[in-house]
């Protein structure tokens, strides 16, 4: 299995395209609220922008997206909302993996995923054996998926198979154990809908990710505004905690700030 640089141990290779981004999917609820429709509405067009995002992240060349569908605390909605993101979740599962199959992508969950009915575990489990091989793209749906969940999973799993790490453990150690392992660490984070917060999405792998807020609501995020957020990044200097005169002078980042941003260039 691969394996990925870690921020914190090793200085990651900084791309002009994101490699990795990880999104929020934040604002459905408003969305339909300002159109006079059920929530639900909104959660429904909100499946409508994945789809564009995920075409448009294969078309740039973007390794990685990862997408939050549902935290650990959405659990506290009222039930026929939970029940309805379920519900959709499935009819989602059905219709669209066979696409993703032939469009190349690797579908993956992450997330606790116990308590989820067996019929939409059954439908995840499929859907990622018959993707796995695939490389055009890796998505990932975070579903029940919580940051601090995530870190105390891996330490319980590392430490059920190495006892012996109990007196104390390393990074290196921990990696290979956290939910989103397949994938390297996220270049650029973004969380559409207008809130500035993190949610509890994930925290560990969002060290030195560059982050992103947009007013736009997810139903209304499509290509130019992924494009807008993908230009931002790609002005921002990463240091990964060094000076700007210790960078060297022909990575991506010097390109970036030397003039033309459009990501497809
Ligand atoms: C995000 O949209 C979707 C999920 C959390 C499942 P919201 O449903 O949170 O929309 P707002 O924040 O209420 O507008
Ligand atoms: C975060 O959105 C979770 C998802 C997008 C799935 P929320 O809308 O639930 O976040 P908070 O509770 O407002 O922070
Ligand atoms: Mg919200």
């Amino acid at each position: 299995m691969t394996t990925f640089t870690s921020s914190t141990i090793e200085i990651p290779d900084a791309r002009r395209v994101p490699r990795h981004i990880a999104i929020i999917m934040d604002g459905n609820g408003r969305w339909a609220r300002q159109r006079y429709l059920p929530r639900v509405a909104g959660h429904r067009r909100g499946l409508d922008a994945v789809r564009t995002i995920v075409r448009a992240c294969i078309e740039r060349g973007v390794g990685f997206l990862t997408l939050f569908a549902f935290s650990s605390e959405n659990w506290r909605r009222p039930a026929e909302e939970v029940s309805f993101l379920m519900q959709l979740f499935v009819v989602a599962l059905e219709q669209e993996v066979g696409k993703l199959h032939e469009n190349g992508v690797r579908f993956k969950v992450i997330g606790e995923l116990d308590r989820f009915d067996p019929e939409l575990r059954r439908l995840v489990r499929e859907a990622e054996a018959l993707t796995a091989g695939n490389q055009q793209l890796t998505l990932t749906i975070a579903a029940n998926y919580g940051g601090r969940w995530d870190i105390l999973q891996a330490a319980n799993r590392m430490l059920r198979d190495r006892p012996e790490l109990a007196s104390g453990f390393s990074e290196r150690d921990l990696a290979p154990y956290l939910a989103l392992n397949h994938a390297p660490e996220p270049d650029l984070f973004v969380r559409t809908g207008g809130e500035q917060r993190i949610s509890n999405f994930v925290l560990w792998q969002l060290a030195y990710t560059e982050l992103y807020f947009t007013d736009t609501l997810w139903p209304d995020f499509d290509a130019g505004a992924l494009d807008r957020a993908i230009v931002s990044y790609q002005q921002r200097e990463r240091r990964f905690g060094r000076t700007s005169e210790q960078l060297p002078a022909d990575t991506g980042l010097a390109l970036f700030r030397a003039g033309n941003t459009h990501p497809a260039d």
